[in-house]
């Protein structure tokens, strides 16, 4: 049984040095910090009678194991999976046992636009949508499209 909004929250996860958004390269990521996403994601999911479970990690096992326990107990999944969106073919896989489950992948850069090894994303091949290059309201798209991939209609404007 897919799990809806109001029994479930959406996972939120953010891949490597993303703790340091604010600090780190401002001209390509602007200067909110993740802590001004997390409060942003909230707003998105609350406007559709959601809550997010908000997380970062420098790790890539770390990050494998949160999509594990979203599979069993989360509505749907936010994935900004920073660099290792271009490597990782464990957090493809982790993703690929989620059957059923809305994911989204954001960056807040277009990846398109930067280097050639941006260009390739592995998550990508499992990711429902695809944001990027919308700075971090990219974040709010994408829970939005999360909620309704999740069955869930808006509540609040
Ligand atoms: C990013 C883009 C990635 O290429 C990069 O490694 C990041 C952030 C983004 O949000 O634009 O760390 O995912």
């Amino acid at each position: 049984m897919p799990r809806t909004l109001a029994d479930a929250p959406i996972m939120i996860l953010n891949g490597p040095n993303l703790n340091l958004l604010g600090q780190r390269q401002p001209e390509i990521y602007g200067s909110a910090t993740l802590a001004d996403i997390k409060v942003l994601c909230a707003k998105a999911a609350a406007a559709y009678g959601g809550t997010v479970d908000f997380r970062q990690s420098n790790h890539e096992g770390e990050l494998v194991e949160w999509i594990q326990e979203a599979r069993l107990n989360h509505a749907g999944i936010v994935i900004n999976p920073a660099a290792y969106s271009h490597t990782s073919v464990a957090i493809l896989d982790a993703l690929n046992t989620c059957d059923g489950l809305p994911v989204v992948e954001v960056h807040i850069s277009n990846i398109h636009q930067r280097e050639q090894f941006r260009h390739h994303s592995y998550v990508s091949l499992r990711a429902d949508g695809v944001i990027a290059g919308c700075g971090v309201q990219g974040y709010a798209f994408a829970v939005e499209r999360v909620a309704t991939l999740a069955g869930a209609a808006q509540t609040e404007a």
